[in-house]
């Protein structure tokens, strides 16, 4: 299929996905002034080109953690990944692995670990959330181990479940209760229902041994039963001395807790503010990647994610100071939009705009764009 761009994706996706699951997606917490602040802080910052260089060859190769991927950007971790479309978790991590790039596996997936790492062996990631039963986190990490994965993203910026106002107004529920407004949007997709129904709702499937949901829940209940709001620096210190692989935090937005992590032995941060799911009033990644920079020095990995809707600004975000950029939304846009094929042809479609980007300001490889850093900020650093 032949996709223009990921703005495109998102109205067809709405209309091809019930109410509901659409809103899971799309929403944030809040008022969502946040989503629309980290798309706008992409959007607004500019690059200086270079001109008379010759750029006919291009590469966006990228080193991070010990191996080169084949571009500088890899997948978030999504929960209810097949809720989007049946199987789309094995899509998005099989496309990835064709591709050369990383693919990261959410705990709150409907696929399981050891199948993710089958399906992309070398190129899956695995997030992991605390739960409140520490037997129970040591268990997720040993088979995350024995399954091969050696990149661990901490996810730290759901210390609460968050108020996600569309969610909570149409009474969001996993799996999910037919009532007769949700049985009219089955009704009335009737595509995305027959697959999904044929296909078996959605489960947690890597977390349900240790917490079976007894009944239907609203997925802010579920996260509140099963979020550590206690788990703090004591605990990660913990983690690091039991994970032997490469252990990232994922939702770091301030300096000092960047260059903590850093010095407890992290191996990365992923700067990200969870697309603004969780604090409507986070600045924006990309307003604070430069900071953050600063207080890391220039060798510590820093991937950035939210907002990130187009290869030029996975651009942006490495002439910012990034050495990785992760794509959410993006991805379940094309799948929604398209069926689990797409999951490819969004890939390709960052990666020509990346390149095009890359070559249009004058540069040819991902180092030199890197030590370059040509953006310009077109608003005030404080308006993040
Ligand atoms: C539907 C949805 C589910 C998500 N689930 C998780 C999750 O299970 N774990 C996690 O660390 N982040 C999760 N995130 C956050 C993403 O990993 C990523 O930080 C965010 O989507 C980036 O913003 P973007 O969507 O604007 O690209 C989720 C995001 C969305 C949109």
């Amino acid at each position: 299929m032949n996709i223009a761009c990921v703005s495109d994706l998102r109205p067809r996706a709405k209309r091809r996905l019930p109410k509901f699951v659409f809103d899971y997606l799309d929403g944030g917490a809040g008022s969502e002034a946040g989503v629309r602040r980290n798309e706008r802080a992409f959007d607004e910052l500019t690059l200086k080109p270079r001109a008379l260089v010759n750029i006919e060859t291009r590469e966006l190769k990228t080193s991070l953690f010990g191996r080169d991927w084949a571009a500088p950007f890899g997948i978030a971790p999504i929960g209810l990944g097949n809720l989007i479309w049946p199987r789309a978790e094995e899509a998005i991590a099989g496309a990835a692995a064709a591709s050369g790039i990383p693919y990261t596996l959410s705990t709150a997936a409907n696929t399981t670990l050891e199948r993710i790492a089958e399906i992309a062996p070398g190129n899956a990631w695995f997030q992991l959330y605390v739960s409140k039963r520490d037997e129970d986190v040591a268990d997720i990490v040993e088979r995350a181990e024995r399954a091969g994965y050696d990149v661990l993203l901490l996810t730290v910026d759901v210390p609460l479940a968050a108020r996600r106002l569309r969610d909570i107004r149409n009474n969001f529920m996993v799996p999910f209760k037919i009532t007769p407004r949700v049985a009219l949007e089955l009704l009335t997709h009737p595509r995305w229902s027959l697959q999904t129904l044929a296909a078996g709702v959605p489960r947690f499937v890597n977390v349900e041994k240790y917490a079976p949901m007894v009944s239907r829940q609203s997925i802010a209940a579920y996260l509140t039963s099963e979020i550590r709001g206690r788990f703090d620096w004591d605990d990660l210190k913990k983690l690091r001395e039991r994970w032997r692989g490469k252990l990232v935090v994922k939702g770091l937005m301030a300096a000092q807790d960047c260059a903590r992590t850093r010095a407890m032995g992290c191996d990365g941060v992923v700067v990200s503010n969870h697309g603004g799911r969780q604090l409507d009033s986070a600045p924006a990644t990309i307003d604070v990647l430069p900071e953050i920079r600063a207080a890391v020095g220039p060798e510590f990995p820093l991937i950035i994610d939210s907002g990130v809707r187009s290869g030029e600004h996975v651009i942006k975000a490495l002439a910012a100071g990034a050495n990785f950029v992760l794509v959410g939304r993006a991805m379940m846009y094309a799948v929604a939009a398209h069926g689990p094929a797409a999951a490819k042809d969004l890939i390709e479609l960052l990666i020509d705009e990346a390149s095009r980007c890359l070559g249009q300001i004058g540069y040819t490889d991902v180092p030199s764009l890197r030590s370059a850093s040509p953006v310009m900020r077109t608003r005030p650093r404080s308006s993040g």
